[in-house]
């Protein structure tokens, strides 16, 4: 359904990306390793429209996503969550949720349900919903931002390194809700570092290294690999 075609991009004559080739299939979760720097913010961007691509294509279902600008994007069901989270901490709760619904904003029974599934995902969300999302533990806002993100009815949800700077016990929290998320029927293509969690619940892997991928397969091919291992987990 997602597919990026020798997609490369650049910061002026810097090259952050060099002919990716990746695809996510229905129904898949799929994740992108990288050290910091390797690229993986960047495909997000690419794909989210948030930064044209340099050269390549990237289509969904079929129709072209490249040109496109972010909210149409997000119309087509490709919605990305981002790095460090993006939000307005003022707000409650339910107004940042809300902000999630805005191409639906028509639809009012239809986010009335989402919102349903948001705090059925994320219970702890619901009892917080009017409180300043700044005050939420980290943890809590990062379940906020993806909360947000299914507002937005993804059919494929790019999530950026959401595990950044929790605890290990919430780690494995948010892990699971993106499971449930998987399962439930929306595609992920999910970049992370801790590497180990991620493999644990992908169904495929790429490895990003300067902006190019070095490596794909199963994750149980990769967690064999030695340079996986040494790079990515550990001994
Ligand atoms: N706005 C920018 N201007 C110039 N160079 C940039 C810009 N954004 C990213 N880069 C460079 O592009 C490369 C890829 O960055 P990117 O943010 O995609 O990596 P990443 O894998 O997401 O890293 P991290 O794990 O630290 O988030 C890096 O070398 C980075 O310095
Ligand atoms: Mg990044």
């Amino acid at each position: 359904m997602l597919k990026l075609e020798a997609v490369s991009q650049h910061y002026g004559s810097f090259r952050a990306l060099t002919a990716i080739d990746l695809e996510v299939l229905p129904g898949e979760l799929v994740v992108l390793l990288g050290a910091n720097g390797a690229g993986k913010s960047s495909i997000f961007l690419s794909t989210s429209g948030l930064k044209k691509p340099t050269g390549g294509s990237i289509s969904c279902f079929g129709s072209l996503l490249t040109g496109r600008t972010p909210s149409e994007i997000v119309r087509k069901g490709v919605v990305l969550c981002p790095e460090g989270r993006k939000l307005f901490p003022q707000m409650s709760v339910r107004q940042n949720l809300t902000l999630g619904a805005y191409v639906h904003r028509s639809d009012n029974s239809g986010n009335k349900r989402k919102l349903e599934e948001v705090f059925d995902l994320f219970p702890i969300l619901a009892e917080r919903e009017s409180q300043a999302a700044g005050s939420l533990s980290g943890g809590q806002q990062q379940m906020v931002a993806i909360g947000r993100s299914l507002m937005s009815r993804p059919k494929v949800l790019l999530l950026d390194e959401p595990s950044l700077g929790l605890a290990p016990l919430v780690v494995k929290q948010v892990f699971e809700a993106i499971k449930r998320i998987n399962k439930a029927g929306t595609s992920v293509l999910l970049a992370e570092q801790n590497a180990y969690a991620a493999l644990k619940i992908a169904d495929r892997a790429y490895v990003l290294e300067s902006g190019r991928i070095v490596m794909q397969g199963s994750p149980e091919s990769l967690m064999r690999n030695e340079l996986v291992r040494e790079a990515y987990i550990g001994a």
